[in-house]
């Protein structure tokens, strides 16, 4: 790899290429959507509020006069949303060189998506699922491109239980639980996703990355908001800010040296903070089995197939 301490100015000039982010608007996504400007990528922040994602838009032009950003509405926790989407993507744009898939809520306590899915393992894995097969055949047209999923330390504590994929009425459900499972899958649907582009001869890599412990919105749900206030010099000093958390994606993202399957953290002691490098995630993300089951159990779910 070229160099320990990866950073934004690692990056290569992404002129030409067309970025989708997704959860664009906030964190590690709104972070990434700079940098992507930043080295004049044509990006889409596809969020689940036009207002949040325009207030987003509005403040990354601010640095970035010239940036090429298109807000695009997306609910990952809708399939009909998913396919509005990539029908008004397809419309629009001619090619598609990063996916990142970021989006994702944590812990949040029990509830289903629009499509009856428990709603960690919906938005997070199920949701992405539908919009990377929904784009495969961007994907596909695009020499080089790349797919980038989004998981987390808290794969670790993940576990697929097969027989209760969706909790179903919260049936032994555990926000944590729930959470692990969904970071777990993030990373069996990377890897399986890698196998099928290599299987079938498509020009494009599945990469995945994981943030650490980033100092974002994503901790709504661990405490009231009066504790979280009460906690934040505590907090802050155990977190990395999202301007470094966002450095394992943007190196799957862009890397030139980085390799299908390839899986970036920090390399900070317990891969909490730090600049991005190779890490290895747990046995259980590799195992094949699991992954084309899981695999299978999507494509049932929500009714994409990858063909
Ligand atoms: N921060 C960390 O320490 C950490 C650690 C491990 C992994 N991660 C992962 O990093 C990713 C980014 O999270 P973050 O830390 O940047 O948190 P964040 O600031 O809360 O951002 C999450 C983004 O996901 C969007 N989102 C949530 N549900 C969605 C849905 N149904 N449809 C479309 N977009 C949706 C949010 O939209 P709204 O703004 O509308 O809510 C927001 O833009 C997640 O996948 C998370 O699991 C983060």
């Amino acid at each position: 790899m070229a160099s320990q301490k990866w950073i934004v100015s690692n990056m290569p000039d992404l002129s030409g290429k067309t970025i989708i982010v997704t959860g664009g608007n906030s964190g590690l996504g709104f972070e990434a959507v700079k940098a992507f400007v930043s080295k004049n990528a044509d990006v889409i922040i596809a969020c689940r509020s036009l207002d949040r994602g325009e207030k987003a838009k509005k403040e990354i032009i601010r640095f970035f006069p010239n940036a090429q950003i298109t807000v695009m509405e997306l609910d990952l926790s809708s399939i009909q949303s998913i396919y509005s989407f990539a029908a008004k993507f397809k419309k629009n744009f001619v090619r598609l060189d990063v996916l990142l898939n970021n989006a994702g809520i944590m812990m949040v306590p029990y509830g289903m998506t629009l499509d009856g899915f428990e709603q960690q393992l919906g938005t997070n894995h199920l949701g992405h699922f539908a919009l990377t097969g929904l784009l495969l055949e961007f994907l596909r047209k695009t020499p080089g491109s790349r797919v980038v999923n989004v998981s987390s330390l808290a794969h670790k504590q993940g576990k697929i239980d097969f027989a209760n994929l969706l909790y179903v009425g919260g049936k032994g459900y555990t926000p944590l639980k729930a959470y692990g499972q969904s970071k777990l899958a993030n990373l069996l649907f990377t890897y399986e996703l890698q196998r099928y582009f290599e299987k079938n001869n498509i020009d494009c890599k599945a990469l995945v990355a994981h943030p650490g412990v980033s100092d974002t919105n994503l901790f709504v749900h661990i405490a009231p908001k009066w504790v979280m206030k009460l906690i934040r010099p505590v907090f802050k000093r155990l977190t990395q800010p999202a301007s470094m958390g966002v450095l394992p994606e943007l190196r799957a993202s862009v890397d030139p040296e980085a390799k299908g399957s390839d899986f970036f953290g920090p390399d900070g002691k317990y891969e909490t903070k730090g600049y991005p490098v190779l890490v290895r995630s747990n046995a259980a993300s590799l195992d094949r089995e699991s992954a084309a089951k899981l695999w299978e159990a999507s494509e049932k779910l929500t009714g994409v197939i990858y063909n």
